[in-house]
């Protein structure tokens, strides 16, 4: 059985969150609209037709949520700041009141021991930026750029530990190609440009952070998923790579001074011809201190020629009579273990850090008790394939849980419930769910 112990006494352990999935307050105090207030108004893009309504509450409710990150035994909390709380109208002129909330939060942290993790864009832009062309538009990045340094400037002093964003493929792909998430925009010509802008972005945002905190600790997060052909035929061998191209390789290469990945596959040829920053290496790599790791399943893919660009499909763990969770998501500790391992094979990667990993399921709440086995069997198994990892010689040194509370889960609403802790969302009750309690012992262990 694993224990937390076996990781070693310098092994991280936290728990994460992010601003829209939590905070509500979305538009009080001064804080502007962003993106998600937005597209959550659009009828039929939530399911369910779930509003974002108060969320968790936390804006209000922080001081409890921190001491429950306290109760279950994690050293950090990982938490994201809203854009258009600092600066409403995206830059420029700063909302003070949004400014002291994150000043409360990170001492409320400290007070309680736990370790602050920043992470400086988790989905949320502000709309007024997005009317401008979003991520598509080159003006974003020195929006980004003063966001960051203003950031760096107010809490560098008191936080050392920072992200500059969060699954950039995750908010392009979803926002900018298959328009799912906001901003809703589709397209291989928003998805590119989108993509180009966010390498900028992410390595920009590490050397804003190098030149304004002493002593920081930059990292930067991407979503991650063993890519598993479904036959060993060449045409699924073929899709498979060009999935692992998107899904894996995008943004980790320019990062580590590879520039975009090379492939021979004309969709990224065409980029690379068009986009000039395609292939400045310098301007999109940075020398990150920790590479934060997100999985939660892997993908099984077929060659299907009808499915535009990578002419491959998913076949979903449901078909393949898998174990999954509520959103479908394929149960598989091995192939985590194996995409940290694919990670870890990049000569640049020296220390990994799991800032993400969870699984959603239905949930029952019973006289105060949430009786959830299956996410504790998850982590179970998941924990053990980062142990693996690890004993193996991987540079991995902290694991983040997905997450605190159940909370809003982007384009899938309310029901999707991912939380360690249960959230009713009439009475923002919480009650630790028995995975809580079980992270709480293992923590000890
Ligand atoms: C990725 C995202 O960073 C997070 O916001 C989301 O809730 C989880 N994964 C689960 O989908």
């Amino acid at each position: 059985m694993v224990k937390a112990s076996d990781f070693g006494n310098d092994f991280s352990w936290g728990i994460a969150t992010a601003a829209a999935q939590i905070e509500g307050a979305s538009e009080s105090y001064g804080k502007g609209p962003s993106i998600w207030d937005t597209f959550t108004k659009r009828s039929g893009k939530i399911k369910n037709g779930h509003r974002l309504q108060d969320a968790c509450d936390f804006y209000h409710r922080y001081r409890e949520d921190v001491a429950m990150v306290k109760y279950l035994g994690f050293s950090i909390f990982r938490f994201s700041i809203a854009w258009s709380r600092i600066f409403p109208e995206g830059r420029s002129a700063v909302n003070w009141e949004g400014v002291r909330f994150y000043h409360n939060l990170i001492d409320e942290c400290l007070l309680n021991g736990i370790m602050p993790y920043i992470t400086l864009y988790h989905w949320d832009l502000p709309e007024v930026l997005e009317e401008m062309g979003g991520w598509t538009a080159f003006s974003i990045n020195n929006a980004f750029n003063e966001f960051v340094e203003f950031c760096a400037r107010q809490y560098g002093d008191k936080v050392k530990n920072w992200i500059v964003l969060n699954e950039p493929f995750g908010f392009t792909s979803l926002g900018y190609m298959l328009g799912i998430h906001a901003p809703g925009k589709t397209g291989l010509t928003n998805f590119f440009s989108a993509v180009q802008h966010a390498a900028i972005a992410q390595a920009d945002g590490g050397r804003i952070l190098r030149a304004e905190i002493r002593n920081a600790n930059i990292g930067t997060t991407f979503s991650c998923s063993e890519i598993i052909p479904y036959t060993d035929r060449d045409s699924d061998v073929l899709a498979a790579e060009r999935v692992d191209c998107l899904v894996n390789r995008l943004f980790v290469e320019p990062t580590l001074g590879m520039g975009f990945p090379e492939m021979d596959w004309d969709v990224m040829e065409r980029f690379a011809v068009q986009h000039s920053t395609w292939r400045h290496k310098e301007r999109l790599s940075f020398e990150f201190d920790f590479i934060g790791l997100q999985n939660y399943f892997p993908l099984t893919i077929k060659y299907n020629a009808f499915v535009p660009v990578v002419q491959a499909w998913e076949v979903k763990a449901k078909s393949r009579k898998k174990p999954h969770t509520y959103m479908g998501w394929e149960v598989n500790g091995e192939s985590f273990y194996r995409v940290i391992k694919q990670f870890a094979a990049y000569p640049g990667i020296k220390n990994i850090m799991i800032t993400e990993n969870g699984a959603a399921y239905v949930d029952h709440l019973n006289d105060g008790v949430v009786a959830d086995e299956q996410r504790i069997a998850y982590f179970k198994e998941y924990l053990s394939a980062v142990l693996k990892a690890k004993q193996e010689g991987m540079p991995i040194t902290g694991y983040m849980a997905w997450t605190l509370m159940d909370n809003f889960e982007w384009a899938e609403g309310f029901n999707a419930r991912f939380g360690l802790v249960h959230t009713d969302f009439k009475t923002q009750q919480r009650t630790v769910k028995d995975s809580g309690h079980w992270f709480r012992t293992f923590l000890n262990s």
